[in-house]
């Protein structure tokens, strides 16, 4: 097993890409905080883990206290943090996605969530696990964003868009920054992923879409010391079903 004795945080682990990279991360033999805001969700990601590797930690990514909570309590249960997935994004409600209207008509509060849920949040704690990681010479950082084909494709989701090009913008400016430390940070932008939530509100696309497995299966080598050599990276994954 790749990621033995290892200690990991995936936020976004209650459901979609994050559950499956935590369920792969598990299954390499990594111990993981499971991060998200509904514990019950968190639950049942942590019982379809391996060997009991999962561990629960509610923090709601909008709020930096809680952040800052969600840190020190990470750090005072594993000792150390060796991997951090940021995985929660922010790209619909419970009823409807956020793709649609143009900026002018966009609420002002979805944007600040989708923004600091995608971007800030993912800024914030890796700025919390990065003093562990330099101290012990060694870390990985794992962005998932999202993959456009260009500027086209923002219409009706602006500021989801503009958060994820920031997000791979983020990652190849601190892999340079800590490159000298032995820490590798890369980022990962699959296009549609055939999570529930997406066969759901995206029926179509999802007929053709990647799956969560195919993500979490790249995120369980990026993060492994296979991958040692490699930073400062934006993986496009796209389906091969997916010829649009
Ligand atoms: N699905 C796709 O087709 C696709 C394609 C490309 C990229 N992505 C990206 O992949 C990531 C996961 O996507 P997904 O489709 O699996 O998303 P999802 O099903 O909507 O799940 C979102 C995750 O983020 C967490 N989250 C949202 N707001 C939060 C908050 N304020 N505090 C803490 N956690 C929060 C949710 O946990 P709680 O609800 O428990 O808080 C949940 O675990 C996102 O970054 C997304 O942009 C998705």
């Amino acid at each position: 097993m790749k990621l033995e004795g290892q200690f990991a945080i995936v936020t976004g682990a209650s459901r979609g890409i994050g559950a499956e990279i935590a369920r792969h991360l598990a299954a390499e033999g990594a111990t993981v905080a499971l991060v998200g805001r509904r514990s019950e969700a968190l639950e049942e990601t942590a019982r379809s883990l391996d060997g009991n590797r999962g561990r629960i930690f509610t923090a709601d990514l909008r709020d930096a206290p809680e952040i800052a909570g969600l840190s020190r309590s990470v750090h005072a249960s594993f000792g150390r943090v060796d991997i951090l997935v940021n995985a929660a994004g922010v790209w619909r409600d419970e009823h409807e996605k956020f793709h649609g209207p143009n900026l002018a008509d966009t609420p002002e509060g979805q944007i600040d969530e989708v923004v600091d849920v995608g971007l800030r949040a993912s800024m914030l704690l890796s700025r919390l696990v990065l003093p562990g990681m330099i101290e012990n010479r060694r870390g990985k950082i794992l962005q998932i964003a999202c993959g456009f084909a260009g500027p086209h494709e923002a219409k009706g989701w602006l500021h989801y868009y503009v958060t994820n090009k920031a997000i791979e913008a983020f990652t190849a400016g601190l892999a340079a920054e800590v490159r000298s430390h032995e820490i590798q940070v890369n980022c990962i932008a699959p296009w549609f992923v055939a999570s529930e939530a997406v066969v759901r509100m995206f029926p179509s696309e999802a007929k053709t879409a990647l799956a969560t497995g195919d993500v979490a299966k790249l995120a369980g080598f990026l993060v492994s010391r296979d991958a040692d050599h490699i930073s400062g990276q934006t993986i496009e994954l796209r389906s091969k079903l997916d010829q649009t």
